[in-house]
């Protein structure tokens, strides 16, 4: 229909539930966690800015248990999109610049992101995938695959369970990015592709329609809309290692 080459035939997969990240896992697919806002996107901005890593973890007492141990990590995430009491950084994006993450390890909790990313560590390839990084990311993943000879798992988020836009439009940027090699014959990310290029000339303004970002705007966070709408502006790959998301560039296996 769009695009696509059927030689190679890398079946794509749009997932919304938990249940469907077991499936794919149990595929051995390549799983790509979006959460535009802002779990992914606040992932990519972290490790661009030269964060050692990321720790994500399922619960509020898991990072903070974490952080007891390792006293020089940072703590950071949400919950109702704020930022959790005695913790250093909340989920905004914006907050990981340079000067707070550049060499730290940072654990994270937030709502439904680290969830996702917890849901899929069984599966061997894990990664976080935003608007930020749309390009690196389907590069990445699609080459991965391809050498694996799995398919690729887009996994939304969501906002609690629910349907997210954000992430909905995203995956099908990530999957109008992947080369011709990647044959695109699921039609929920046929659908997600054609949203994206609907979208694509006023992302921001389709975004902050959602129903999340309607929520973070009447918490004070629009500017971290403005910035999740960014496409491609980091080239960093967020892979998940032992538990850690670093860049695929400095996870050896990959080099
Ligand atoms: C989540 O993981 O549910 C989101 O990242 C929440 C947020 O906007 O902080």
């Amino acid at each position: 229909m769009i695009r696509g080459k059927v030689n190679l035939n890398i079946p794509t997969n749009l997932v919304f539930k938990t249940e469907g990240i077991t499936k794919s896992v149990q595929r051995g697919d390549v799983i790509i966690v979006i959460d535009v806002l802002r779990c992914s996107s606040t992932i990519v901005t972290a490790l661009a800015n030269a964060a050692e890593g990321v720790i994500p973890t399922k619960t509020v007492k898991e990072a903070r248990a974490l952080r007891k141990k390792h006293s020089e990590f940072l703590l950071a995430g949400e919950r109702r999109g704020v930022k959790l009491k005695g913790f250093d950084l909340g989920n905004s994006p914006l907050e990981f610049s340079p000067q707070k993450v550049k060499g730290r390890h940072i654990v994270l909790t937030t709502t439904s992101g680290s969830k996702a990313i917890i849901s899929s560590k069984k599966a061997k390839h894990v990664f976080a995938g935003a608007f930020l990084n749309v390009e690196a990311i389907a590069k990445a993943t699609s080459k991965i695959a391809e050498r694996e000879e799995t398919g690729i798992s887009l996994v939304s988020a969501g906002t609690d369970g629910q349907f997210s836009l954000e992430d909905f439009i995203c995956a099908g940027a990530i999957a109008e990015s992947f080369p011709a090699t990647v044959f695109i014959h699921s039609d929920a990310v046929l659908a997600a592709i054609l949203a994206f290029k609907q979208a694509k000339q006023s992302l921001k303004k389709v975004i902050q329609s959602g129903y999340h970002a309607q929520y973070l705007i009447s918490q004070g966070f629009e500017e971290d809309i403005k910035f999740c709408s960014q496409l491609s502006i980091y080239k960093v790959v967020p892979f998940l290692k032992g538990g850690t998301i670093v860049s695929l560039e400095k996870s050896l296996s990959f080099c």
